[in-house]
């Protein structure tokens, strides 16, 4: 089963915080993103040391973008506020708030992303699909394993094999936050959340806490 979503250009490239810290990242990943765009292994590879950079850096995240959000398109109080999305929406980059112990649904991105840890504690569960998406509304996982992760910690996305997982905040009292810089508007594309012990799947689009999803922006 494939979807494709064909979103149109924004009028300009939008931003929701104003940090120069994020702008200076922005700014380089253009310049990689154009530099590498026939091969997005490369594109991780390049980009990833300044991501390094950005995480190591802990001032940059408003409060209000560092919050669980209990209107979630995620489900369990998960926050996904959206940072910056580029006008032709292929390079966004948003916080995904964990409260304590809530855990998102197994999901996909349908991109390249990089995914690293701003604060708090987490574990990601990898999975790998077996299926070739031929039934409609099946879809069966392999579990890769489980992998702890740590603030400055950095795990890569990209399709189709490293593309599926779940991550769960295994903080006591305070939330777990990430940072994604994703190569599409991942809040607004259909995608898939999956189901491994039923060996089901089913669409889904989470939108943005900030930015929910509107069929004309
Ligand atoms: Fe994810």
């Amino acid at each position: 089963m494939t979807h494709t979503t064909i979103l149109e250009s924004l009028a300009t490239d939008e931003w929701f915080i104003d940090s120069p810290d994020l702008r200076e990242f922005v700014a380089i990943a253009k310049q990689i993103l154009s530099n590498t765009a026939g091969d997005r292994q490369e594109t991780l590879n390049t980009l990833e040391p300044h991501f390094a950079t950005l995480l190591k850096k802990q001032d940059w995240l408003p409060e209000q973008f560092a919050q669980p959000n209990h209107h979630s398109g995620l489900g369990g109080g998960i926050g996904q506020w959206l940072l910056y999305r580029s006008q032709e929406r292929s390079l966004t980059i948003f916080s995904l708030v964990i409260p304590p112990n809530s855990i998102t649904p197994v999901h996909d991105h349908l991109s390249w992303g990089l995914v690293g840890l701003y604060k708090g504690r987490q574990e990601e569960t990898v999975y790998r699909r077996l299926d070739n998406g031929d039934v409609e509304g099946r879809a069966q996982l392999q579990n890769l394993g489980t992998y702890k992760v740590k603030p400055g910690d950095i795990y890569r996305l990209l399709p189709p094999d490293g593309d599926i997982h779940s991550v769960k905040a295994t903080t006591v009292f305070t939330p777990s936050i990430s940072i994604h810089v994703m190569g599409n508007d991942t809040g607004n594309i259909l995608r898939h959340h999956y189901y491994p012990e039923a060996e089901s799947v089913k669409s889904f689009r989470s939108g943005y806490s900030n930015a929910p999803y509107k069929e004309n922006l």
